[in-house]
């Protein structure tokens, strides 16, 4: 399918984002791209942990996840932010339809040999549902759950490396992470931050290194390296304003760039 857009809506923002920018994917829709939703909900889940006393833990910005966690985590991601993010595409006047990488076996996954609990490494990300649901002119909305093969797990997995696997399975031409900051933020020698309009593999790697690039930046760049190795074209990360998300689109310098290395083409 050509067009495809994918655009991670971070839960990291997801209370921020204003009705232009769902209305910017209304638009778009109109005019004949391809969108697909996949979302991530780190603030509600946290909260709904805090509320049932687990607290929540991280390992290089990945969610530790026990069996209580996990069913938090289903019931946040399928429940309450799908059908809010389904809700507000339909107040905007885009077509959308929410679902789960659980349904139709959208994400097969492992689980993870990392001491993560239930968290599991993506296999395979079958485009059979996303597509139908694009066929009949919606946008799908999809939760970041993945299911083992035989169907009898459920593992979490992180929002960006969904997204990752998605638009790689449907050889997107984008994909946009928007996220709660404008980019990827590197300090300056006066102490302010400066937004880093493109960046490449080995960069990248050093950001980590020296601790530039931390907790949830981690996995979102890790999985923005993997969608391109496996051929979607372009993919930025930008904040939820419908500014960055049309400029994106238009090719304007918007957010960061992520790039293989410096001398790639994309
Ligand atoms: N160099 C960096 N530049 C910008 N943000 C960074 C950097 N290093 C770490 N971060 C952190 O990464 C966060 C974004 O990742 P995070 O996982 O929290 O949000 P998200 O992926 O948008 O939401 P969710 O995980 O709920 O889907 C930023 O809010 C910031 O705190
Ligand atoms: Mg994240």
């Amino acid at each position: 399918m050509q067009g495809i857009v994918v655009i991670k809506c971070g839960g990291s923002t997801m209370d921020q984002l204003p009705d232009s920018f769902f209305q910017a994917i209304a638009k778009l829709q109109q005019e004949g791209k391809q969108i697909v939703i996949v979302h991530g909900g780190g603030p509600a889940i946290n909260s709904m942990l805090d509320r049932v006393q687990i607290t929540p833990q991280f390992v290089d910005g990945l969610r530790v996840t026990c069996e209580d966690t996990l069913r938090v985590v289903e019931m946040i991601l399928c429940g309450s932010i799908n059908k809010l993010l389904v809700r507000r595409l339909t107040q905007a006047g885009a077509k959308a339809w929410g679902v789960s990488g659980i349904d139709g076996q959208t994400l097969v996954a492992q689980k993870t040999s990392k001491p993560l609990g239930w968290v599991g490494e993506i296999t395979k990300a079958d485009t059979a549902i996303p597509a139908a649901i694009l066929e009949k002119g919606y946008v799908p909305v999809i939760a970041p759950l993945s299911v083992s093969d035989n169907g009898v797990d459920t593992y979490n997995v992180n929002a960006d490396v969904a997204a990752g696997a998605i638009a790689a399975a449907l050889s997107a031409e984008k994909l946009i992470m928007v996220t709660d900051v404008p980019g990827i933020m590197r300090p300056q020698a006066d102490g302010t931050k400066e937004i880093v309009a493109q960046t490449s593999t080995e960069e990248i790697q050093a950001m980590i290194e020296a601790q530039i690039i931390t907790g949830g930046m981690i996995p979102k760049v890790q999985a923005a390296l993997d969608a391109l190795g496996q051929g979607v074209n372009q993919v930025v990360i930008c904040r939820g304003t419908a500014e960055d998300l049309l400029g994106v689109c238009t090719g304007e310098t918007v957010g960061t760039t992520v790039r293989m290395n410096v001398n790639h083409a994309n």
